[in-house]
């Protein structure tokens, strides 16, 4: 992450100076394949101070000061936005490895631009755990925002997510229906939580697993002598997501409010939001690049610190889900695309090497989704590129209302973009990667398409394979309530109330 001179000399046309290397503000971009989620176009982009200031072909040179890159026969693309991460994260009794900013510079590094982190409350605590989090990103070297979790209920909690959406510039919550006795809420808290989300016009959000369930599975296994990181596959199957899922559904219909399901894993919860969706209800499903990619043949691996790298909830499922789920993200039926990063070391997996049940949960991706995205489905042929765009970056800036400042490149919007090369590839391997885990989920993948250039807050940032973040350079990027999901809502409910009945005048016939 430090500056050197290489990076100078590496033909980026730097001026002379170090500190106006950092604080160099105009870049112009010439001739690349500008893409947008709505729209693709040979053109110009011109930054300025951190800005977009013009899009358009022919741009010319003014200011000698000015940076240019050249991205002929390129994709310059908005930065991706990664709706899912756990960054500094205390969990099952230790702590993900890489922090804000080396998750962050990790992120740049792979064309992310902005991630979406969860702040876990503190003993229940919503504003403890907002304060903790403060401070987790005094570091951070590009933008983020916040989803709150929600782990108790009472009036407290109540309280603290009025003040987390009207002072603090959060716009949505998650609630757990899994691990159980740590984060989980059972229906009744559920029910509550997705109603104040409903009155405040936050988005709720949801880990769908049947956490009861899940731990008779759990206990099951054990009873059968299975400790092994196959025994975490086998205790909690899709059905139990499914389940979950399609009651998450339900109850935010019950509520009329739009529901957002985290990490969909499997085609059986995959087909709960697809009925949904096809039914008019509003629900967005979320799919993970290692549910994208992988498949759970690594959980069987004899070696324990390959197969514990695989861990993590809801598990990743048998070969086929993963052909379903890039179905489904092709299609519109699952929208977007994030990682749940939340990379561990061998020696803190290793918790769990007599009892899969301590393995922390959790695996990368924040540094890989851009890329295998791109491969995977671009590649591929089962998605364009205006597609890519919609799915990595545009998609969840417009579901968290900061579109178009974020995930567009238009004038006006914030300069995170990338330069992607479709003719150059990549290769993942945990010796190369920049992300703080001693493994890599995705070891050994390579591709086509890469990313050459990130340019974040108005900064090149990444570049010729190397990174020159700005600890502290990342913004807060407050989230206001009542997003384009909440459009109609409140018809939809003037009507249900019109089509009530009264209540029916009775008599009573015994006389
Ligand atoms: O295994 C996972 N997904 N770890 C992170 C916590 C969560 O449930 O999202
Ligand atoms: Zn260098
Ligand atoms: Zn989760
Ligand atoms: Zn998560």
């Amino acid at each position: 992450i430090s500056a050197t001179n290489e990076f100078c000399e590496a033909g980026i046309g730097y001026g002379e100076s170090g500190s106006r290397m950092s604080s160099s503000s105009k870049i112009l971009i010439k001739g690349g394949t500008v893409v947008n989620a709505h729209h693709q176009v040979v053109a110009d982009v011109y930054i300025e101070d951190g800005i977009i200031v013009a899009v358009r072909p022919n741009i010319r040179q003014v200011d000698v000061d000015a940076v240019v890159l050249d991205a002929a026969g390129k994709f310059v693309m908005p930065g991706g936005i990664d709706p899912h991460t756990h960054l500094g994260f205390e969990f099952m009794g230790t702590k993900s490895v890489d922090d804000f900013s080396t998750g962050q510079a990790a992120a740049l590094a792979g064309g992310t631009t902005m991630n979406i982190d969860f702040i876990i409350p503190i003993d229940g605590s919503l504003s403890a755990g907002y304060k903790a989090y403060e401070e987790k990103t005094k570091d951070s070297v590009m933008d983020y925002g916040f989803h709150v979790a929600v782990t108790k209920w009472d009036e407290d909690v109540s309280r603290e997510m009025d003040i987390m959406v009207k002072e603090k510039g959060i716009n949505s919550f998650k609630f757990f229906m899994a691990h159980k006795g740590v984060l989980m809420l059972d229906d009744e808290q559920l029910l509550e939580g997705i109603k104040k989300c409903k009155s405040l016009g936050a988005l709720a959000m949801v880990h769908a697993e049947n956490g009861d369930a899940v731990v008779e599975g759990q206990k099951r296994m054990i009873e059968l002598g299975i400790t092994g990181p196959e025994g975490h596959d086998l205790s909690r199957p899709a059905l139990l997501e499914a389940e979950a899922t399609g009651r998450a559904i339900r109850l935010a219909s019950f509520v009329n409010t739009p529901l957002y399901v985290v990490h969909v894993m499997s085609s059986d919860a995959m087909e709960e939001i697809a009925k949904a969706r096809q039914s008019g209800q509003k629900v967005v499903g979320e799919v993970l690049v290692s549910g994208l990619v992988l498949n759970n043949s690594g959980l069987w691996d004899p070696d324990f610190t390959i197969a514990a790298k695989y861990v993590m909830s809801p598990p990743i499922r048998a070969a086929g889900h993963d052909k379903a789920l890039q179905a489904a993200l092709s299609t519109g039926v699952l929208q977007l695309v994030g990682t749940d990063h939340c990379g561990f070391n061998s020696t803190q997996k290793a918790f769990g090497i007599d009892d899969f049940r301590k393995i922390p949960n959790g695996l990368n991706g924040i540094e890989e989704r851009m890329h295998l995205v791109w491969h995977t489905m671009v590649e591929s042929g089962q998605m364009s590129p205006t597609d890519y765009v919609r799915a990595t970056s545009t998609e969840c800036a417009k579901i968290f209302n900061i579109y178009p400042r974020k995930g567009a490149i238009l004038a006006g919007s914030d300069a995170d973009l990338i330069i992607l090369n479709p003719n150059s590839s990549f290769k993942i391997t945990a010796k190369s990667h920049h992300t703080k885990s001693d493994t890599n989920a995705f070891e050994g993948m390579t591709g086509k398409g890469k990313v050459e250039v990130t340019i974040a807050g108005g900064r090149i940032v990444w570049a010729n394979g190397e990174l020159r973040a700005v600890p502290g350079s990342g913004k807060f990027i407050k989230m206001p309530p009542f997003g384009y999901l909440f459009r109609g809502i409140d018809k939809a409910d003037a009507n249900y109330l019109s089509a009530s009945r009264a209540p029916v005048k009775r008599f009573t016939s015994s006389a």
